[in-house]
């Protein structure tokens, strides 16, 4: 007798439960939805249990790979809650469709320096590396595990070396509609999350943290850099790190981020932008809403190079890049002990400011709104509240800041404007210059 499909179809699901998996986590977008639906493809029909070596030292990547390899195209696999595994090979796992990984474990990367430099996926932009890459469609990744990026002796190395390659945790290069939820990652290398070339992919529940132990401090830790990429969405996640909590890099457009509590960060920020010379940086359309923002440099945060070759560091360098900015919204940011509740520089990396205006960027930035802003900055640039310098008048337009509710320790509300139209923003501009991040 042949069973109805709705039934067959149902088996598998009490099957699948039956094996202590996951269910596929509901996506709750508040305050918005983003303009293209959440993917929401049907339940998988296969289970693959991912084996482990069990020793917490032999490398487990050739099971996770042919758990992989046996479940894509209508698998669940799975990483049960007991297991760590550890991974000491780079992966490549842009092959991926139709297939839920559920992550209930701990995926812990080695930390052989040597190995991951000469190994490691190479991104091209930024000198960014990853521990492996991750592509391919309709991909769901949940089920409340730990990626664990092993950091500490990276920190250091660091710390010795500043052009030490130090991995992105996830690394993304072509994935498209697919989720990633409810999971903990700790002590990345570098960046959390790198996505470059991606399509409506939602991060929902991301629990990111991984502080130093030692004097070296975890830098360029940045929650997610946005590359190449649109109809991404980050929401409902807690951040400690010590970069970008968010960060839009070239070509991020339709990015909607709502609903985060950021820790010790650099803030959300557009850019760097114009960082590279005959290259045209386009950041569109994006929306950051309800952000609860604490212990960091900025809230808000667009940061732009000159059009001259300009250094922050001996690894960060740049300048003479061109591109556009365009309707960006932030709104509902409440900043606790943040240097600049808001900053707009087109003088990344060059601290001289008679230089920078004197090869203003050709990089326009307009039709930006900051809305409903609240709390309280530190007193590192006091008075100053906020800075708005845009390298000349010509290239920022309809910028706007509106219910600006923001004091310094001091009580103060003032900011560094340079280059603005001053009736637009609700705040005591003045020419006094502190710096800036
Ligand atoms: C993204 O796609 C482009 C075009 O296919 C490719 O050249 C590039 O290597 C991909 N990855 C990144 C990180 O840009
Ligand atoms: C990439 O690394 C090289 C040396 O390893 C360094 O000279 C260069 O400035 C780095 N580029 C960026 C964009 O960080
Ligand atoms: C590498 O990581 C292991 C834990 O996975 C740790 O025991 C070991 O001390 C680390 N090695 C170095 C050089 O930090
Ligand atoms: C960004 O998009 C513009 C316009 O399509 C293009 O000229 C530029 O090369 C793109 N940049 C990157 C880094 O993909
Ligand atoms: C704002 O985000 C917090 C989580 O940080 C959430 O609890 C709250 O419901 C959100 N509020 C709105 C109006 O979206
Ligand atoms: C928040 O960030 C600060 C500054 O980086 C850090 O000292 C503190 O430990 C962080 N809080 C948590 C709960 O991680
Ligand atoms: C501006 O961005 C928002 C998302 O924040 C989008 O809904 C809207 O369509 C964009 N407007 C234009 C004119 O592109
Ligand atoms: C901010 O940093 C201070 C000092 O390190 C710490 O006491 C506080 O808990 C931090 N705030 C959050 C939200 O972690
Ligand atoms: C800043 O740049 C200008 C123009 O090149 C130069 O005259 C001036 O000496 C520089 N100031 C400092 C402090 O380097
Ligand atoms: C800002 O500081 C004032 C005075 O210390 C305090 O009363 C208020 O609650 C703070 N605001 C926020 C949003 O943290
Ligand atoms: C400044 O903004 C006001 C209000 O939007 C506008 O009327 C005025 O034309 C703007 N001035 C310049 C110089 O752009």
């Amino acid at each position: 007798m042949k069973l109805p499909a709705v039934l067959l179809t149902l088996s598998w699901v009490v099957a699948i439960v039956a094996q202590g998996t996951s269910r596929r986590p509901t996506l709750r977008p508040i305050p918005y939805r983003p303009r293209v639906p959440f993917p929401n493809p049907p339940s998988r029909k296969r289970l693959c249990v991912v084996r482990t070596h069990g020793d917490g030292i032999t490398d487990d990547s050739q099971y996770i790979l042919s758990a992989f390899r046996e479940c894509n195209d209508g698998g669940h696999v799975l990483f049960p809650r007991e297991n760590t595994y550890i991974v000491g090979t780079a992966m490549d796992w842009t092959f991926l469709r139709h297939i839920d990984i559920d992550i209930q474990g701990r995926i812990r990367f080695t930390n052989d320096t040597a190995y991951w430099q000469t190994n490691s996926f190479r991104f091209v932009f930024q000198n960014v590396t990853s521990f492996f890459k991750l592509g391919g469609e309709d991909v769901w990744i949940y089920g409340g595990g730990t990626l664990d990026g092993n950091g500490q002796t990276w920190y250091d190395t660091h710390a010795e070396n500043i052009y030490t390659l130090r991995p992105v945790l996830v690394g993304i290069d072509g994935l498209k509609e697919s989720v990633l939820s409810d999971l903990v990652l700790r002590h990345s290398p570098q960046y959390y999350h790198f996505v470059a070339n991606a399509s409506n992919v939602v991060f929902n529940n991301i629990n990111i943290a991984g502080a130093s132990t030692s004097k070296n401090i975890a830098s360029n830790t940045d929650g997610w850099d946005i590359y190449r990429a649109e109809d991404i969405t980050i929401m409902n996640s807690v951040i400690h790190n010590g970069d970008d909590c968010v960060s839009f890099k070239p070509n991020s457009t339709n990015i909607l981020v709502q609903s985060l509590f950021c820790n010790g960060s650099h803030g959300i920020s557009v850019g760097s932008l114009g960082q590279y010379p005959g290259e045209f940086d386009i950041v569109d359309s994006i929306m950051v809403s309800n952000i609860s923002m604490h212990n960091a440099s900025d809230g808000a945060r667009i940061k732009v190079w000159p059009n001259t070759a300009s250094a922050m560091s001996g690894d960060l360098q740049g300048g003479g890049g061109s591109g556009r900015v365009r309707n960006i919204t932030y709104e509902d940011m409440t900043v606790d002990n943040v240097d600049y509740a808001i900053e707009i520089t087109q003088c990344y990396g060059q601290r001289n400011l008679t230089l920078c205006q004197l090869y203003p960027s050709p990089l326009t930035i307009e039709n930006v709104v900051f809305r409903r802003f609240r709390g309280n900055t530190s007193s590192k640039y006091q008075p100053l509240i906020a800075a708005f310098a845009c390298s000349s008048a010509e290239v920022c337009r309809s910028i706007y800041a509106t219910d600006i509710d923001v004091a310094s320790p001091r009580g103060t509300r003032q900011a560094y404007c340079l280059n603005q139209n001053t009736t637009t923003l609700d705040v005591e501009c003045t020419s006094i210059y502190r710096g800036f991040n």
